[in-house]
């Protein structure tokens, strides 16, 4: 079953721009694209560098360090040195509140 945990208001994620969610010990990171809301895991599966200081690129989310770059949607590594995916997480949004299923 969904379980759904409250995240933040639409309105405090600006467009193209990501918003850092930390919960139960793990942080999450919020994008907001041009056709709605994403979630992935919040470090970089390089070094743990949190990818909410990073530059959103269309679909794809680039890391601040070693510059690694990721796609939003799938979670998949697009340019090393990143090797492992990072994880995607189901969001909606409801009375623009922005829900995510962890
Ligand atoms: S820490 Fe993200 S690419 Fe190295």
């Amino acid at each position: 079953m969904a379980d759904w945990t409250f995240v933040c208001n639409t309105s405090d994620v600006d467009f193209e721009d990501q918003y850092r969610f930390d919960h139960n010990d793990r942080t999450y990171c919020i994008y907001h694209l041009e056709d709605g809301f994403y979630a992935t895991d919040g470090l970089c599966t390089h070094e743990d560098i949190h990818l909410v200081d990073g530059l959103i690129d269309g679909e794809e989310i680039e890391c601040p360090m070693h510059l690694g770059v990721f796609n939003i949607k799938t979670g998949k590594v697009v340019l090393d040195p990143p090797c492992e995916d990072l994880k995607t997480y189901n969001l909606k949004v409801e009375d623009e509140q922005i829900f995510i299923e962890l």
